[in-house]
């Protein structure tokens, strides 16, 4: 009989904690309700007590994303799992996610703690946070570097003192699938807990061994999988869970297993993932890369028209990738256009449509084929435009192998006033950029840019993303167009407009330079 495999998402706490994956808090809840159709058991939406932000998030995830546990990570402490139980307390089905490192590399230079000590602290914080009534997740940091003995006694006293999640994190990517295997069978044989607790498996990439070490542990009987959207994450990353779903469906005969996720949702939420952080998939990313299902070489190509079987293991529309072809033009309607984006799967507000339905038609004057993947970019820079502090009206630009290059920007404030400013620069997006930034009265400092063809062909759509920074907060903005120059200025207003209207995300410190009390007991004295 196929075992049931419980998918934990944790690409909003682990994939969201890395450098550059850091989401907004409406980016966050967008993901986390794609999360929810895509079927995943478990989100993690985030680490309480690590800012106030991060306590805000997993509150708002907690009060309006249905279906899924919303689980959240706290340190074996008062403070954190008292974060975690507050920020989770108006969710239907909550869980705190609680850990503390065992390895003894872990104990005696992180931690400075002896074992036992490790142990009575698992005991009492453990069951601290089931006394709050919710279910209780208990990791052991670093556990495939622990000593196994040492492991199955904690692993025996969370589960007694009320964790009916077991996970065992191989949290720097060292592990092999031979060696989890053996060790999640010696769990399942040591650790001496009451029934209906469960065993999870967690691995980074380090190695690029964490989808074949989830599907060891699996194999081995873990019954539950964490990993990210993508494998974002630390590092090299957390296992990615698209490729994970993908090899337990596709290589059933082996792995006799099932999950609960809609496969094809899978493309959607990638490229949800891949907008808001600004970060792409490699071409060859397995799953979800550009170039996962295109066929090249003349042999293959050959093969999959006979029969698509010959090189094709997975069908496209099985993840839910769209097709790429034609499919509205210049005199298509509203109507039209919102049939097909929600063919595609996009829930958009009215005005979100209205927005995309004249970006539509502007695009539609300039470029003969719209395809899904245009109306995707279309849709990509719309969803980030709420409550707009400042709008492009126009630009101008001058440049050239002999010419100064310069620009004009003409941009609308909130308060409805427009001011327009010239300016020249060593190029011409460095001229618009900073024409901008004298109109707007705001000074963005640019960290990242980036810019991709989002189709094929002559007229092909220029996707920009760029990263600016201001007053010690960043932004992502977004911006297509068939011109790279507008695409260019369309991105850095958005960026700009997130910043001026305080949407920006702090620089914060990391999650282990948080505070060993947490902010809540100081901010709230408590
Ligand atoms: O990698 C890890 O050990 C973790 C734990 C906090 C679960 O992310
Ligand atoms: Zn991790």
């Amino acid at each position: 009989m196929s075992r049931r495999i419980y998918i934990f998402d944790t690409t909003l706490r682990d994939g969201e904690q890395s450098p550059g994956f850091s989401m907004t808090p409406e980016e966050k809840l967008q993901v986390a309700r794609q999360l929810a159709r895509l079927g995943v058991d478990v989100i993690e939406a985030g680490f309480p007590a690590s800012s106030p932000g991060d306590f805000a998030s997993v509150q708002q995830i907690a009060r309006e994303v249905d279906g899924p546990v919303i689980a959240g990570l706290a340190r074996c402490n008062r403070a954190d799992i008292e974060a975690a139980a507050r920020a989770l307390k108006d969710a239907r089905r909550p869980r705190i996610h609680t850990f503390i490192a065992t390895s003894p590399i872990h104990m005696e230079k992180k931690l400075r703690m002896k074992p036992e000590e490790v142990v009575q602290r698992v005991r009492e914080m453990v069951a601290y946070a089931a006394s709050f009534g919710m279910e209780v997740e208990f990791s052991a940091e670093d556990a495939t570097r622990s000593d196994w003995r040492f492991l199955a006694q904690v692993f025996t006293v969370a589960a007694r003192a009320g964790a009916r999640i077991l996970n065992a994190p191989d949290t720097v990517g060292y592990t092999t699938p031979k060696e989890i295997y053996d060790l999640f069978r010696y769990l399942k044989e040591h650790v001496d807990a009451p029934d209906g607790v469960i065993f999870s498996t967690h691995n980074h990439n380090d190695l690029g061994l964490a989808v074949a070490n989830t599907l060891a542990a699996i194999e081995a009987g873990a019954e539950q999988v964490e990993g990210t959207i993508n494998g974002i994450g630390e590092r090299a990353g957390n296992v990615a869970l698209e490729e994970v779903v993908m090899a337990i469906r596709t290589r059933h005969d082996r792995y006799p297993f099932h999950t609960g996720i809609r496969t094809t949702e899978i493309y959607r939420t990638s490229k949800l993932v891949q907008t808001v952080t600004g970060v792409s998939v490699q071409p060859n990313k397995a799953i979800v890369g550009a170039n996962a299902f295109a066929h090249e070489s003349g042999i293959h190509q050959d093969g999959v028209l006979k029969d698509r079987s010959t090189y094709e293991i997975m069908r496209p529309e099985d993840v839910g990738v769209p097709e790429s072809t034609l499919v509205l033009g210049k005199h298509s309607g509203r109507h039209a256009l919102r049939r097909r984006l929600e063919e595609l799967g996009y829930h958009l507000s009215e005005e979100e449509i209205d927005r995309a339905f004249a970006r539509f038609k502007e695009l539609a004057d300039r470029k003969k084929y719209i395809t899904d993947h245009d109306l995707e970019a279309i849709v990509g820079e719309e969803q980030q435009k709420t409550g707009e502090a400042l709008k492009l009206e126009s630009f101008q630009v001058v440049s050239g192998t002999q010419t100064l290059p310069t620009a004009t920007a003409r941009v609308v404030l909130a308060s409805g006033e427009v001011r327009q400013e010239a300016a020249s620069g060593d190029g011409p997006v460095d001229a618009l950029y900073r024409a901008i930034d004298r109109a707007a009265g705001f000074q963005g400092r640019l960290l990242q840019y980036e810019l991709k063809a989002v189709t094929e062909g002559q007229d092909a759509l220029g996707e920009v993303t760029v990263r600016v920074m201001s007053e010690g907060r960043v932004a992502l903005g977004r911006g297509v167009s068939t011109d790279v120059i507008e695409a260019s200025a369309r991105a850095y207003v958005a960026a700009l407009s997130k910043l001026m209207s305080g949407r920006g995300i702090p620089v914060q410190p990391g999650a282990d330079e948080v505070p060993a009390e947490g902010w809540m007991q100081r901010a709230w004295g408590d």
